[in-house]
């Protein structure tokens, strides 16, 4: 230990430092006066001092006083030759932490020391303790607060990867307020589309509602309004129940504040999704606005790219199509042929009771069954009399040549089959890959039927048009061998309806 002594009396200093130094103490430094004590205690750091309680500058209290000032874990033995007990009592409030009554002996320094060892021991314990406590606080905080933004991280990328995964607007719209309403302070949650002519907002989607709860499928929403919640730069709106009546004609009540987000894209108002607040969540806690914020961003992106994408993709069908009727405009005799298999096909599909997707599907591919013929030397499309096998074993590609043209445009396997297997047969013998019964999709089984009977009650250059009952019969003829059964039997029966063009 580093020791301080403060004492005027010259020998009894000395034999104090003597004392110290038989006990092992060997870096002591003595001081003569309070003053030379306050220079001492500013230029080096102590681990002890011995304090007369009389000196000749400074009250020996003071110094005490100073002293703790200066370092408050500075153990001060107080020394007197006759200690009071007013002095005792106030040396102890200002910390002191022994006294040593003058004249001492070696073994009453070596006791001092031992219990203000002890008591530094204690001290730094007690400091680490409290250190280790701070510590482990300011742990739990930073523990804290990288959960919560863990949490909200996760909710983030929650929202952003079951958005990016909708294809379609119809999934947007509930995909959205099912992930509002997941937030703890909201309620309910409706979306809403921007107002049409009658100025309502058009409910599209709703998650919080009972069974049997009334909601607001549309909202009127007074003009004045308009610009505070859909036109204006204001990302957020909250109200009141009592504001309700200045927002809305009619149509909506509720007891609790609302907030509303409204949609824009491009800047123009696209929809409106309004959060009931439960009771004690006014407004919302910061982190679920700005989950609010995020989620409105991604569906608003998500929206225009859905857009986008899909006006892009119709003007891709609109090009394909307008190829299609170039082609068929070429010979005089299959003007129309995809068009009319196509609504026969649809026909058919749905009396066979083929799901809304396959029937779209076959909306979407049916019209271009045949574009791989663009592949095709006119004169062979064109040739005016029956193919040599040569010419015949060209225009068998051209299945193949159509699905490769349509392998970019990101149609679904299925509708791809109706432009890859229109010429495979029930029982195995056609092209391009042979295969058979179930292993081709119903949907193109159905165009494959659609395609023959058209083909038949066309007129060709070198050949007039079949009859409808004749085609019908070859139909039937070849049921089980060329065609699907059971596609034929639903053919025949929507043909007799429709009649010979499809069309009726
Ligand atoms: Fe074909």
């Amino acid at each position: 230990m580093k020791i301080l002594i403060v004492e005027d009396d010259t020998m009894l200093g000395e034999l104090l430092q003597e004392c110290l130094q038989r006990l092992g103490h060997e870096r002591v430094r003595a001081c003569l006066s309070g003053r030379e004590a306050m220079g001492a205690i500013g230029e080096e750091a102590f681990d002890c001092a011995f304090v007369d309680l009389r000196l000749p500058d400074i009250d020996g209290l003071q110094l005490l006083s100073a002293m703790k000032d200066n370092d408050h874990g500075l153990p001060v033995v107080m020394m007197s030759g006759f200690p009071t007990m007013d002095y005792t009592i106030m040396a102890m409030r200002q910390g002191a932490s022994d006294f040593l009554t003058k004249p001492f002996t070696l073994q009453d320094v070596a006791l001092t020391l031992q219990r203000i060892t002890k008591e530094r021991r204690l001290l730094e314990q007690n400091i680490s303790l409290r250190l280790e406590v701070q510590a482990r606080k300011e742990l739990e905080e930073v523990n804290r607060k990288l959960e919560s933004t863990v949490s909200e991280q996760t909710r983030l990328f929650r929202i952003s990867r079951e958005i990016d995964e909708i294809r379609s607007s119809e999934d947007l719209y509930p995909r959205i307020v099912e992930l509002a309403s997941s937030l703890q302070s909201v309620q309910k949650v409706a979306f809403y589309l921007a107002p049409d002519d009658n100025g309502c907002l058009v409910g599209m989607a709703r998650s919080g509602w009972g069974p049997e709860e009334a909601w607001f499928p549309k909202i009127e929403i007074r003009q004045d309004c308009v610009r505070e919640l859909l036109t204006g730069d204001k990302n957020h709106v909250l109200f009141g129940p009592e504001e309700l009546p200045r927002f809305f004609e009619n149509g909506i009540h509720w007891d609790q504040p609302l907030s509303c987000w409204p949609m824009r894209i491009r800047g123009e108002p696209f929809g409106l999704l309004v959060a009931f607040h439960t009771k004690d969540s006014r407004p919302l806690p910061e982190e679920e606005r700005r989950l609010f914020d995020f989620l409105i961003k991604k569906a608003s992106l998500a929206v225009e790219n859905m857009a986008l994408y899909e006006s892009l993709i119709s003007n891709f069908y609109g090009i394909l199509r307008s190829l299609v009727n170039a082609l068929e405009a070429k010979d005089l005799y299959t003007g129309k042929h995809s068009e009319r298999v196509t609504r026969y096909a649809i026909k058919v599909a749905e009396t066979m009771g083929c799901t809304s997707a396959q029937i779209e599907s076959l909306r979407t591919a049916g019209y271009l069954h045949d574009i791989g013929k663009i592949g095709i030397q006119d004169s062979i499309l064109t040739k005016p009399g029956p193919l040599t096998a040569q010419e015949y074993e060209l225009v068998k590609k051209h299945p193949v040549i159509g699905d490769t043209i349509v392998s970019e445009l990101g149609l679904s396997p299925e509708e791809r089959t109706i432009i890859r297997h229109h010429h495979e047969r029930w029982d195995g013998d056609g092209y391009p890959d042979g295969l058979r019964g179930t292993q081709i999709s119903l949907i193109a089984r159905i165009v494959t039927v659609a395609d023959a009977f058209d083909a038949m009650t066309s007129k060709r250059a070198y050949r007039d048009a079949m009859s409808m009952d004749e085609s019908l019969a070859e139909l039937v003829k070849n049921r089980g061998r060329q065609f699907d059964p059971e596609v034929v039997d639903a053919f025949v029966h929507v043909a007799q309806k429709m009649g010979k063009n499809g069309d009726k």
